[in-house]
């Protein structure tokens, strides 16, 4: 569904994303893990549009986007969260999910009489609101939410354009051990109540979460995909091992631990 072929990306001397190929299947979640600094947010900004790519294809349904503006990769069917930055913290919850339902679905009723496009909006945003489990909060003003109820209404945001593709970049950062666990169920009911149709990529450093939710993996090491495969696959591959193990026995010099993983391949 999502194709990438080849994909270039350099500041400077510096070639964040070094000829990526990755392809994301329909309704998978498909994580996308490696050392900090692998290229990792860099590469959802070149799929997403916020940055400019230096070569390469970006895909998506067979469509060309590699030259698109944002707006226009948002129409072809993606969605990425912003972290928080897209909630209007101080309207409700309610009155969030209704501008971005309204946003993405008002054409879809335009010959309905105002009275019961506006109920079809409600009944969308109410639906969004279960979707991520905010129904208790509907007429909290976002701004006083707690910080994990707060990443739920943005996902909510990021989802009320029905896309093919979320993208999702650390989406537990910054919270406790009881909000990360929410997330996670939040993600895993995703996937569950939306039978295949959306697919995930997540970038996500919990070793455990991504085992977990992802179907698929891909691992990124300066730049450069050093394995693709299932969950299983990946988990087995003993580059990907020395990667990792190198970074947890060495944690204060994982450079030359990462060296060491590539000189491998
Ligand atoms: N706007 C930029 N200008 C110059 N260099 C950049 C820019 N953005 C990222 N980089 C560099 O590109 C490389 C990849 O960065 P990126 O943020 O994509 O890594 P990451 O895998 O997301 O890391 P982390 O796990 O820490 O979030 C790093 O060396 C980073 O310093
Ligand atoms: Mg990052």
């Amino acid at each position: 569904m999502l194709r990438i072929q080849g994909l270039l990306k350099r500041f400077g001397a510096l070639t964040a994303t070094d000829h990526v190929d990755l392809d994301v299947r329909p309704g998978e979640i498909h994580a996308l893990i490696g050392p900090n600094g692998a290229g990792k947010s860099t590469l959802v900004h070149l799929i997403s549009g916020l940055l400019p790519a230096d070569g390469g294809s970006i895909e998506l349904d067979g469509q060309e986007l590699i030259n698109q503006p944002p707006h226009q990769r948002v129409a072809a069917g993606l969605s990425r969260c912003f972290q928080i930055t897209s909630i209007f913290a101080q309207l409700t919850v309610a009155e969030n999910l209704l501008l971005a339902v309204q946003a993405h679905h008002s054409n879809s009723f335009r010959w309905f009489k105002q009275r019961d496009k506006d109920a079809q909006l409600k009944t969308l945003a109410w639906d969004l609101a279960q979707r991520v489990q905010l129904q208790e909060r509907w007429n909290t003003v976002a701004g006083t939410l707690p910080h994990g109820a707060q990443r739920k209404l943005d996902v909510a945001l990021a989802i009320a354009a029905s896309p093919k593709l979320l993208l999702l970049d650390e989406p537990m950062a910054g919270m406790g051990p009881a909000e990360s666990a929410e997330m996670l169920e939040l993600i895993e009911q995703l996937r569950r109540s939306d039978a295949g149709r959306m697919a995930i990529l997540l970038i996500e450093h919990d070793m455990d979460a991504v085992f977990q939710l992802a179907d698929r993996i891909t691992v990124l090491v300066y730049g450069k995909v050093l394995a693709q495969g299932s969950a299983a696959e990946i988990q087995a591959d003993p580059r990907v091992q020395a990667v990792y193990l190198g970074q947890e026995e060495d944690a204060h010099h994982p450079e030359p631990a990462a060296q060491q993983a590539e000189g491998t391949v």
